[in-house]
C-alpha cells in the first residue's frame, strides 16, 4: 500500500511513521507536511533515506499541489494529522486553525475523491465532545456524545469530523475517523504540557500551572494511539467514528508534581498562574467500541510511558533545546508574559 501521511513531521504523526515503517516495510510512506512552527524536519533524519520513505513540503490547503503528488503517487490510503494543534494559540489567533483544519481537510478529501482513494481517515480529538463534570466520574465520552466544542481549535475539529462524515454520505468516500484524547512520549512540541513542564524543571524556571490545576485529562502514550489508528485503517469499518483512550485520568497539578518528583526538583517551583479562557474541566473517554470491534487495549502503563518520556527529553536534549531557543521565546513571553501569577 502506498500511505500519505499528513502532518508527519508534527508529534503523533512522525510516531506513526516510524511505527509504520518498522511494522509495515512492505508500504511505501509519504509524508506531507507544511514544516508550520510545529514541524521539524530534524524528527524525520532517522528514516530520510529509507527507500520506501518520501518527504515532500507541502501545504494540505494548497489543492494543485496536492493534486499533483497523487498524481504521481497513486496513495491508497490517506491519515490525515495535519493540524493546528494548540488549544492556547487557537485562542489568540483562531482564523488559521479554520484554515488548515476545516479548508485543509476538505482539499484533501476533494482530491481524494478524485483520485478513488481506499481510505480517508481523519485523525480527530476527544476535545469535540466539550467537557465533563468533575463530580460526575461515571460520565464518559462514548461515540455517540454529542459534539459540544469550547475553544476555536476544538470547534475546527468539529467542524472537520462533520464535513468528513458528509463526504461519506453525500459522496460515499471511504472515510474513518479516531476521536483520542491526550498524547504524550517522544517528539511533543515544548508548548505542551508535560514536555514544557520538563524542560522548564531542566532550566530551574517557574512552571506556570493554569487555575488551580484541577483539570483533567486522559493520557495515553503515543505508541499506542499509533497501534490504535493503524488498526482502524486497516480493519476498522468505513463511515465510522472511533474512540481512543487511556482510562488514565489525571489531574494537571498531578503531572506537574510528578514531573518536579522524576526530575529531583522542587515542588517550590509550581506557580499557578491566570486560567486559560474556557478551558476544560476534565476529558474521559469511552474505548469501549474499539475494544470490542478491532480488539485494542493501551499497552503502555502511565508509570512506565512518563518515565519513558522524561527519559528522552533528557536524552535528547539538542532536538527541543533548539526549538525553545529561537522563536518559541517569543511565544513564550507574549503567552506567559501577561499571566497574573496567583500564587
Ligand atoms: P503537532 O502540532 O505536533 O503537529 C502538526 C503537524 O502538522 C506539524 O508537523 C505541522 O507542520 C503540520 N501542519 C500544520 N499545518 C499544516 C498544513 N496546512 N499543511 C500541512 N501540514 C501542516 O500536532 P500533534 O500533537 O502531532 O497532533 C496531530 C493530530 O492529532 C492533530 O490533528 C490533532 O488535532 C490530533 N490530536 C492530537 C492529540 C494530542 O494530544 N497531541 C490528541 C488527539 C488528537
Ligand atoms: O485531548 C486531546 C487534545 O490534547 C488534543 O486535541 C490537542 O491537540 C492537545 O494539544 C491536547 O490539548 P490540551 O489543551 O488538553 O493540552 P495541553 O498540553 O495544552 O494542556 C493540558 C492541560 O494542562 C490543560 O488542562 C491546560 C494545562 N496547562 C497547559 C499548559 C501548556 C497548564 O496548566 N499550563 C501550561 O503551561
Amino acid at each position: 500500500m502506498t500511505i500519505i501521511v499528513t502532518g508527519g513531521a508534527g508529534f503523533i504523526g512522525s510516531n506513526y511513521i516510524f511505527y509504520l515503517l518498522e511494522k509495515h516495510p512492505e508500504d511505501r510512506i509519504i509524508c506531507l507536511d507544511k514544516l508550520t512552527y510545529a514541524g521539524n524536519l530534524s524528527t524525520l533524519a532517522s528514516v530520510m533515506d529509507k527507500p520506501n520513505f518520501r518527504f515532500v513540503k507541502l501545504d494540505i490547503c494548497d489543492r494543485e499541489g496536492v493534486y499533483q503528488l497523487f498524481e504521481d503517487e497513486k496513495p491508497d490510503v490517506v491519515v490525515n494529522f495535519a493540524a493546528e494543534s494548540h488549544v492556547d494559540r487557537s485562542i489568540e489567533n483562531p482564523s488559521i486553525f479554520l484554515q488548515t483544519n476545516i479548508i485543509g481537510t476538505s482539499v484533501l478529501m476533494d482530491v481524494c475523491r478524485e483520485f478513488g482513494i481506499g481510505r480517508f481517515h481523519q485523525v480527530s480529538t476527544d476535545e469535540v465532545y466539550g467537557d465533563l463534570p468533575l463530580d460526575r466520574p461515571d460520565l464518559f465520552f462514548t461515540e455517540t456524545t454529542p459534539l459540544h466544542t469550547s475553544s476555536p481549535y476544538s470547534s475546527s475539529k468539529a467542524g472537520a469530523d462533520l464535513l468528513v462524515m458528509a463526504y461519506h454520505r453525500t459522496y460515499g468516500l471511504p472515510v474513518s475517523v479516531s476521536r483520542c484524547s491526550n498524547n504524550y512520549g517522544a517528539y511533543q512540541f515544548p508548548e505542551k504540557l508535560i514536555p514544557l513542564m520538563i524542560a522548564n524543571c531542566l532550566a530551574d524556571k517557574p512552571l506556570p500551572v493554569y487555575g488551580e490545576g484541577l483539570n483533567v485529562r486522559d493520557w495515553l502514550f503515543v505508541d499506542d494511539h499509533c497501534k490504535a489508528i493503524d488498526l482502524v485503517i486497516r480493519k476498522g469499518r468505513e463511515g465510522e467514528v472511533y474512540n481512543i483512550g487511556g482510562h488514565n485520568e489525571m489531574r494537571n497539578i498531578d503531572i506537574v508534581k510528578l514531573i518536579c518528583h522524576e526530575l529531583g526538583k522542587s515542588e517550590s517551583l509550581i506557580t499557578h498562574v491566570t486560567d486559560r479562557k474556557g478551558h476544560d474541566m476534565r476529558y474521559a473517554i469511552d474505548p469501549t467500541k474499539i475494544h470490542t470491534e478491532l480488539g485494542w487495549l493501551p499497552e503502555t502503563k502511565f508509570e512506565d510511558g512518563i518515565r519513558k518520556t522524561i527519559r528522552w527529553y533528557l536524552d535528547n536534549k539538542p532536538w527541543w533545546a533548539e526549538i525553545i531557543s529561537g522563536e518559541y521565546q517569543n511565544y513564550y513571553a507574549k503567552m506567559y508574559g501577561d499571566r497574573e501569577h496567583l500564587r
